[in-house]
């Protein structure tokens, strides 16, 4: 399949049609936003780390029974995906304190938590991406009860497979966002992508941060930080 008009461009991605119109093609940029785009930058090689490495955890997830998007990464950077009406959430489970929830809730950044929390932001730049919960999203037709029900059991089986992966890493999982789709017959799948931008990674021994945080932070080692979780990971061969 080959990518033919530009149909999205996104702050890190590009998405064109195909052929055929139950498909797409993603094309991974190295461009990088944080603040909700008040920040802007280039991460040299994040498009190829965050393709691969997205692309490496979808068929992982489908092995253990978690359905998504992914059709045949095509190069480096492009990747044929199922064509899908976005659920418009933001999902996020933390392990442990970090972020915004440090920030809103005064809990110091690292703290383990008793059981991962789940929560949901209403994707829409105009407003800052606001949390929102079920019954709010319910109320506004965002998704039903059904979908969401649905959304949060996939999620935590999510988080369990990604925390048993990245143990075999050296890699404690903080916290991640995911996002899902429709299928034209309702079914929901897993959507968008899971990498450094998307997750926050702390070696488990050192906890230096491997992740986007050290763009947002200006904490420098960036691309240094995508290339190591792409050897962590196994796909730098
Ligand atoms: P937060 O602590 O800033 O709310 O972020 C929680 C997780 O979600 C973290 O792993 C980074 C990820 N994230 C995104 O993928 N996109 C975003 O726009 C934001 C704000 C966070």
């Amino acid at each position: 399949m080959e990518k033919k008009e530009l149909m999205y461009e996104g702050k890190a991605k590009k998405v064109y049609t195909t052929e055929d119109p139950a498909y797409c093609v993603v094309s991974y940029k190295d461009d990088a936003t944080a603040f909700n785009g008040e920040k802007k930058g280039t991460i040299v090689g994040k498009g190829v780390v965050n393709n691969r490495m997205s692309n490496f955890m979808f068929r992982l997830l489908e092995e253990k029974g978690v359905p998504t998007d992914f059709v045949e990464e095509l190069n480096d950077r492009d990747t044929v995906l199922k064509r899908v009406e976005i659920v418009p959430l933001e999902v996020i489970v933390r392990n442990k304190a970090a972020g915004s929830f440090s920030k809103r809730f005064g809990v110091p950044e690292g703290t383990q938590f008793k059981a991962p929390t789940l929560e949901y932001c209403l994707k829409d730049d105009a407003l800052g991406d606001p949390m929102i919960n079920d019954s709010q999203i319910i109320a506004i037709g965002a998704a039903t009860k059904e979908e969401l029900d649905t959304i949060a059991k996939y999620t935590m089986k999510v988080n369990e497979v990604m925390v048993e992966f990245f143990k075999t890493c050296n890699v404690d999982l903080i916290d991640f966002k995911i996002e899902f789709g429709r299928l034209p017959d309702g079914t929901i799948i897993l959507a968008d992508e899971i990498s450094p931008d998307t997750c926050r990674f702390w070696d488990m021994d050192t906890q230096e941060k491997l992740d986007k945080d050290r763009f947002r932070r200006d904490m420098g080692g960036v691309e240094e930080a995508y290339a190591e979780m792409m050897k962590r990971v196994g796909l730098d061969k």
